[in-house]
């Protein structure tokens, strides 16, 4: 959703801010602008679509050494060139880009700037004006920023010019993501460490309600009373090949055949000296000392969830409870007297799970954030962390991170289990070792689940994944991947669920895709394609070894089979991208999402 870069130093600021957005790309976006400002002044540039139509519409001749970008997701107001970021006042001489969701845009403007007129839809172009409107009333850029700020409700990041003020760039940040970058002679902003590591890898976490003065020297950090901030800086420990595609089409291929290495590292980070897997002992402290658990997530991070569930109990023995964060936060259920709650995000920045936490923590909850990104918000305000280590995930479908989650939480419940005494029947690391050369046979079928893609999935117009048990959950999960990319209307169903309904949209050749990993439900899955094979529809069975039937169309290794989800899911991940690349969608972004989704 919606990024920002800025840079202001020395070099000619064009190509480091298009490079930047193109980083921010994978975020989401539908159209994207730069400002830049040189001796005559500011120049804007904006555009409906992708970086690349706005890279064309750039004038070359114009050179410039400070300067802002931003990519948009729309919100309010249709995407189109006049909604684009950049905003500018009235007069011109302020330049705003801006990342989140002003609530009171609507009442703001009706009470500051009923005699402003404004062209564009959005809410970040009444920042601009009423930053104009107090400078106009005799502030400097300095303090009517600052009253700006303060009367702003809801999230922001926000990147300003401002003609008078050549040496600087205005910055400020509330629930949405911003770091300050520092470099030798220059200084940049960015949502993302990512947009920016082409120019320095120094960078300054930025907190809420702070605003910040970025000359090419100096970075001032203060908070909304003008109190000086100091905060040391870190290095982004990212390597720059990590967000590259390399040699492949696109990165959710490669981020797919990422995922045995991505288990190893995650064995690896969480094995203590004596090889055993250990995790904090406050952790385990806090899950021990909770009568309940309450995982709250979103989307595919929800669907790790789910599996996470199984294994608390199951390992763990501790009741576990999984909640979408957007309905969870406004339906909050009756709480047990000890609850923990887990927020799981691999963005780290999820409006609709930050929201929750956010209430948890006034309740005076403990959290523990399970994420792919150090340093995330949702990371830095719960009271412990597990990080992910499954490196940047940029197509916005996630794969990778599904299966590091899915991980961390076997590590998780293992280790709780062993703090509380019960002795489980299976060594993990062994197992999660199984599981990575599972993997590697799976990234290895290509071309057999290109093919079935072929076959079930090249002009279907639905499909319908239905499992037991765990199956039901990884099912659930292989539906949103094919729907997201390929636009495929499709559907994960409990198998037993299906005839109380559903079953009614079984045509004649309907694709069902069906998981039969789980000894304990296979029989009972089987009846279930059995019942829509009666019906009309083209099933295509994915089995475990050692629970195949002559039919299924393909088996999967046999690994343990709490860890199935492991597994199980990178056919219907690779059936997905295989699906939307017949169908010629755009597979690392897909219309109308975001990776980062940042409002609620
Ligand atoms: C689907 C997908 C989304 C995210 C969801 C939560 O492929 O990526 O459903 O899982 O938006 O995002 P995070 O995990 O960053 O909180």
């Amino acid at each position: 959703m919606c990024g920002i870069v800025g840079y202001i130093g020395y070099s000619d600021v064009k190509e480091i801010l298009l490079k930047g957005l193109e980083k921010l790309e994978y975020r989401g976006y539908d159209s994207a602008g730069i400002a830049i400002r040189n001796e005559e002044g500011i120049h804007v540039f904006k555009e409906k679509g992708r970086i690349a139509d706005l890279r064309k519409s750039v004038d070359p001749s114009v050179a410039a050494k400070a300067g802002i970008g931003h990519t948009r997701w729309a919100t309010h107001g249709a995407p189109s060139k006049l909604n684009a970021h950049p905003h500018q006042s009235v007069s011109g001489r302020f330049t705003l880009v801006h990342n989140g969701v002003i609530e009171n845009y609507e009442q703001l403007k009706k009470e500051y700037l009923f005699d402003t007129p404004l062209k564009s839809d959005t809410d970040t172009e009444v920042i601009v004006q009423l930053i104009e409107l107090f400078v106009n009333e005799g502030l400097d850029t300095e303090a009517a920023f600052r009253k700006t700020l303060k009367l702003l409700k809801g999230s922001y990041a926000l990147a300003l010019l401002d003609t008078e003020a050549p040496d600087a760039i205005f910055v400020a940040k509330n629930k949405s993501p911003l770091l300050v970058g520092l470099g030798e002679g220059f200084n940049v902003v960015a949502s993302d460490a990512m947009a920016m590591l082409q120019v320095t890898d120094q960078f300054v976490e930025l907190m809420d309600q702070e605003m910040v003065i970025v000359t090419k020297e100096q970075v001032t950090i203060q908070n909304l009373d003008g109190e000086r901030i100091t905060r040391a800086p870190y290095t982004a420990e990212l390597d720059a090949s990590d967000i590259e595609k390399g040699t492949y089409a696109h990165y959710m291929i490669k981020e797919i055949d990422e995922q045995p290495l991505v288990t190893r590292k995650i064995i690896q980070a969480y094995q203590s000296e004596t090889g055993k897997l250990s995790i904090d002992a406050n952790i385990l402290q806090a899950l021990n000392e909770a009568d309940r658990l309450y995982i709250v997530a979103c989307g595919t991070s929800y669907h790790a969830g789910l599996v996470g569930k199984q294994f608390l109990e199951k390992m763990a023995k501790i009741p576990t409870e999984v909640h979408v964060a957007s309905e969870f936060v406004y339906n909050m259920p009756m709480l047990s007297e000890k609850p923990l709650f887990i927020f799981i995000s691999q963005s780290g920045e999820t409006a609709d799970s930050r929201a929750v936490l956010v209430k948890v923590k006034e309740l005076g909850y403990q959290a523990l954030t399970i994420t792919n990104v150090p340093g995330s918000t949702l990371s830095r305000e719960a009271d412990y962390t597990l990080l992910l280590h499954a490196g940047p995930e940029i197509a916005v479908a996630s794969t990778k991170a599904y299966t590091a989650q899915i991980a961390v939480l076997a590590i998780l419940a293992n280790a709780a289990a062993q703090f509380r005494g019960r002795a489980l029947d299976f060594d993990l690391v062994h197992e999660l070792g199984i599981v990575a050369n599972a993997m590697e046979i799976l990234c290895d079928a290509k071309e057999e689940l290109e093919q079935i893609a072929r076959d079930y999935l090249a002009t279907a117009r639905n499909c319908f994944f239905i499992g037991r048990s765990t199956d039901f959950y990884v099912g659930l999960e292989g539906a949103l991947k094919l729907k997201e990319i390929s636009y495929i209307q499709a559907e994960g169903f409990a198998g037993g669920e299906l005839k109380h309904g559903t079953i009614a949209l079984i045509e004649d050749g309907t694709p069902v895709i069906a998981l039969a990993t789980q000894e304990g439900v296979n029989l009972s899955i089987r009846g279930n394609v059995k019942e829509v094979a009666a019906r009309g529809a083209n099933p295509c069975v994915i089995s475990m070894k050692g629970l195949e039937s002559e039919d299924d169309r393909f088996v999967i290794p046999e690994v343990h089979e709490l860890l199935t989800p492991l597994i199980s899911v990178i056919p219907l991940q690779l059936l997905a991208y295989y699906a939307a690349l017949h169908r010629n969608c755009d597979v690392d972004k897909p219309r109308n999402l975001a990776k980062s989704v940042t409002v609620e």
